[in-house]
């Protein structure tokens, strides 16, 4: 690294107390509807609402976002033991442990994180994210995915973009349509770093169950939320678009991606109708 700032330094906003932040409790947010399917205590009636609808629609909601934590965990894993020390999570919600960077620096403490998410409430929560070992660096950006240029440049406060970062978009991508540019986000982030830098992307899917995918399509536009779900072709586009190699084993359920990586994971066989992927810049 060129400059090493300080640990734990945003790169801007510092985070804010809760009660100074502007939070709209009358339509649901995807990070606190989210929360709520998580268990978190971070999220309003009117995100209850939403996840109750969509757990009574498909009553295995909470157990496939439980597994989704678990793929940023294994990904996360896998991604540091093989040397990667630089992660840009985009989409990161409201904190829940083990967060991103703990289990980055579990395996290496100099591991430096970057954290971005467009909803104030995560920005209220931040401090959490702020937690890093010494050696390494936590930092909180308040920013739109759609922005990938000002995300660039203000994460380079923190991380060296001459050296390998690893991109996540976890569970994210489904919340930004085509229209709103979601393959172009991908190819200007991975266009901005360098060769051995990776994507993990984890995608809700549009080619499993279409009927009841579709209504809770409605369900979450009802809400004022766009959800864009995508076949695993779509999926896949995300790493051939940008020229990125998929990393064993591809474009799988979401489970099923390194499954041997997992610490503590319930797994009773349900399907879990989300994609995950992890790709690599040659
Ligand atoms: C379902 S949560 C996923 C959280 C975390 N990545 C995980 O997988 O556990 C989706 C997150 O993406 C954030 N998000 C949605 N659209 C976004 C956008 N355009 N820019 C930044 N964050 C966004 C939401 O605020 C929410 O925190």
């Amino acid at each position: 690294m060129t400059s090493t700032p300080p640990a734990t330094t945003p790169p801007t906003g510092v985070p804010a107390p809760a009660d100074r932040i502007a939070i709209d409790t009358s339509r649901p947010h995807p990070a606190r509807v989210y929360d709520w399917f998580l268990g978190g205590k971070d999220n309003y009636p009117v995100d209850e609402e939403l996840g109750r609808q969509i757990v009574a629609l498909e009553p295995q909601t909470k157990y496939c976002a439980r597994h989704n934590r678990w793929l940023m965990q294994r990904a996360t894993r896998h991604l540091a033991r093989t040397g990667t020390r630089q992660f840009l999570d985009i989409g990161t919600g409201i904190p829940t442990a083990p967060n991103l960077h703990t289990v980055a620096q579990r395996v290496n403490p100099e591991a430096r994180v970057v954290y971005v998410d467009n909803d104030p409430i995560v920005l209220a929560h931040a401090e959490a994210l702020l937690t890093s070992t010494p050696e390494g660096a936590t930092a909180y950006l308040q920013a739109d995915a759609r922005e990938p240029d000002r995300i660039a440049e203000l994460a380079r406060d923190v991380l060296d973009f001459t050296e390998p970062v690893a991109v996540s978009l976890i569970a994210l991508l489904h919340f930004i349509p085509d229209a709103d540019g979601a393959y172009e986000v991908v190819g200007k982030l991975m266009e901005a770093l360098p060769s051995g830098s990776h994507l993990v992307l984890t995608q809700l899917a549009g080619d499993f169950d279409v009927e009841r995918t579709a209504q809770a399509v409605e369900m979450y536009r009802a809400g004022g939320v766009t959800l864009v779900p995508r076949t695993k072709e779509e999926t896949e586009r995300f790493f051939t678009s940008t020229g990125l190699q998929l990393v064993e084993p591809g474009i799988v359920w979401l489970p099923d991606w390194q499954p041997h990586l997992g610490v503590d994971e319930e797994r009773d066989g349900t399907p879990v109708p989300l994609y995950a992927g992890v790709g690599r810049k040659p």
